[in-house]
């Protein structure tokens, strides 16, 4: 969680990010002269016409008209929302993020990760030399755990006993502390122990592989069957997915993602060579794992037992996927049969076997009909209107958009009502910036805003000329002098920087408008600081008229003023 992200915050993370290092992990940028090219990502094209300026920290596409800095880039490419690139961005900075105010700042995380990962090692030498290892080692092979997949997970092995980890590790109050923070002693009755007694130990990591928990399981029957690590500063359970890390460690692109109930079934899948599958941690789906699903894979499948109990879960899922689906990356659902998961499944079709079944996965779309239609008649003028009422009520949290319309057009087939009796004034898309507009119309005003978007530096030339134009009144006039002071008290600021002072503010969508590289294209490089200063001294003669028109103006008055005094 970020804090107050304050625009001096974020021009000093633009400041430390290398845009062309952001875009070049995600496109495939060939430099071309000062600059970087690539074909858009963000519309169908064959030539190239997406351009990255390193001096400029500003993407551009001349096709569609995309542009933004790296925080645009991440939010539009990445998925990611506002504070999410931010982060992202402050990670790959080094650079600390305040906290948000709901969560005041705590004490530092790093400690935490360090005795994690310490205990994860503990656990883990257990599993190899504890004198308690043979029952454990014969558990996993009774579960057929091969011995590199338990070495791929870092499986291990937390003896019986109270203070495995406590006389380990807990020799000072300070590291007793970190051990009780991280969640892995109790306490009761101010007595402390290890929480983690006698059972298998499955290291949680987060993105950055590093451990941030733990799940546990019995040796056997026993309650609870696995226990896990409580929420703490480093763990928070909505927003973590099992066995992320360790299959991006070894796929490179995953051809999907799919998301199963348990560690054993993510261990025994990657087993078989299926390395793409992760799990929820005992919790329900979220959007935020949703969201950093899409991320990461261009196909998503969640994997539910067959029973009610599954497609209950199945439609919970769908109902938080929808809001995020656009169609381009299809959302499936897999059921397995009664009794199975995709632990004993793989374990007795194989990886060939299971692969066939996900094949066979429903879509997003026919699961959605299919459940809706099973609770409405659609034979029947009533069960029609329910069906219609419920499927737009679900649809209403979808962006707009193709799937959207290809839903509601379904939703129209199958109730007879038009699709235009269905829409309802549906919100604005997602995308912030303006997807495939077409360049502003350019006043003087304009195109001189335009020109220092362009390059900042021009300001300097700027304020040579004379500042008679700044007496003109009206929103154009007030952001020029505005853009010129902020560069002048900042001289070196960057377009991505100096266009990230208005995020969020009302001025932003013209700003943005404006920083369309489309706009000055026409005026060769050379030549834009001269016509800036061109456009600042025609404003300035204008100026000149306009002040000379009103003496005249005035004149006029005050001898026709003298004339009456005369009768
Ligand atoms: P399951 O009961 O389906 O277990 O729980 P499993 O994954 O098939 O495990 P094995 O094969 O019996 O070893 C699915 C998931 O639900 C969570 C765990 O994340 C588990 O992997 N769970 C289950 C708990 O957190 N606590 C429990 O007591 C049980
Ligand atoms: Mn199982």
């Amino acid at each position: 969680m970020v804090g107050d992200i304050t625009p001096e915050l974020r021009e000093q993370l633009l400041d430390r990010t290398d845009i062309v290092e952001v875009i070049g992990r995600r496109v495939q940028l060939k430099k071309a002269g000062g600059e970087y090219k690539a074909c858009c990502p963000f519309h169908a094209e064959k030539t190239p016409s997406f351009t990255v300026s390193p001096s400029k920290q500003f993407y551009h596409c001349f096709g569609c008209g995309a542009h933004g800095n790296a925080i645009d880039f991440l939010i539009e490419y990445d998925r990611l929302s506002f504070p999410e690139a931010v982060e992202e961005l402050a990670q790959r900075a080094g650079m600390p993020l305040p906290e948000a105010g709901d969560r005041p700042r705590g004490p530092d995380p790093r400690p935490l990760y360090a005795v994690l990962e310490q205990a994860a090692a503990l656990y883990q030498q257990a599993l190899r030399e504890h004198p308690q290892r043979d029952a454990a080692v014969a558990y996993l092979k009774r579960r057929g755990l091969s011995g590199e997949v338990v070495q791929r997970f870092g499986v291990g092995l937390a003896p019986a006993g109270w203070g495995f980890l406590l006389d380990a590790l807990g020799q000072s109050p300070e590291q007793r502390e970190r051990l009780l923070a991280a969640g892995l002693l109790s306490e009761r009755d101010e007595r402390r122990y290890d929480r983690f007694r006698e059972r298998i130990m499955f290291p949680i990591r987060d993105r950055r592989g590093r451990v941030v928990a733990f799940g546990g399981r019995v040796l056997g029957d026993g309650e609870p069957k696995y226990l896990n690590s409580p929420e703490t500063p480093v763990f928070v359970k909505g927003r973590e997915l099992y066995g992320l890390y360790e299959s991006q460690q070894a796929l490179r692109s995953p051809p999907r993602l799919l998301v199963v109930e348990g560690y054993m079934d993510v261990i025994a899948l990657a087993q078989f060579g299926i390395d793409y599958a992760v799990a929820a941690l005992g919790t329900a789906t979220t959007p935020e794992h949703v969201k950093r699903l899409l991320r990461n894979a261009p196909e998503l499948v969640f994997c539910f037992d067959g029973d009610r109990a599954g497609r209950d879960a199945a439609w919970k899922a769908l109902k938080v996927a929808l809001p995020l689906a656009t169609g381009q990356q299809p959302i499936r659902f897999l059921f397995l049969p009664d009794g199975e998961d995709p632990d004993s499944l793989v374990r007795r079709e194989g990886r060939e076997g299971f692969e066939a079944r996900l094949a066979e996965a429903r879509l997003l779309s026919a699961f959605l009909f299919e459940q809706v239609g099973g609770r409405h008649d659609a034979d029947t003028p009533e069960g029609r209107a329910g069906l219609a009422d419920e499927v737009q009520g679900l649809l209403a949290g979808m962006p707009a958009g193709s799937f959207r319309a290809q839903l509601e057009a379904e939703l129209a087939r199958r109730t007879g009502q038009t699709p235009t009796r269905l829409q309802r004034p549906s919100r604005p898309p997602v995308a912030r910036r303006p997807r495939g507009t077409p360049p502003l119309a350019l006043t003087p005003l304009r195109r001189a805003v335009a020109l220092l978007l362009d390059d900042p530096a021009r300001a300097a030339v700027a304020e040579q000329v004379p500042a008679d134009w700044r007496q003109m009144d009206g929103p154009g006039v007030r952001l020029l002098a505005e853009i010129i002071d902020i560069v002048c008290a900042g001289p070196g600021i960057s377009s991505a920087a100096l266009i990230e002072r208005w995020r969020g503010t009302e001025g932003e969508r013209a700003v943005r408008r404006l920083a369309d590289a489309r706009l000055v294209e026409t005026i060769p490089e050379d030549g834009r600081a001269a016509e800036l200063v061109g456009i600042l001294e025609r404003l300035n003669r204008d100026v000149a008229a306009e002040r000379r028109a009103a003496d005249i103006r005035q004149r006029l008055r005050e001898r026709a003023g003298q004339g009456d005094e005369g009768h």
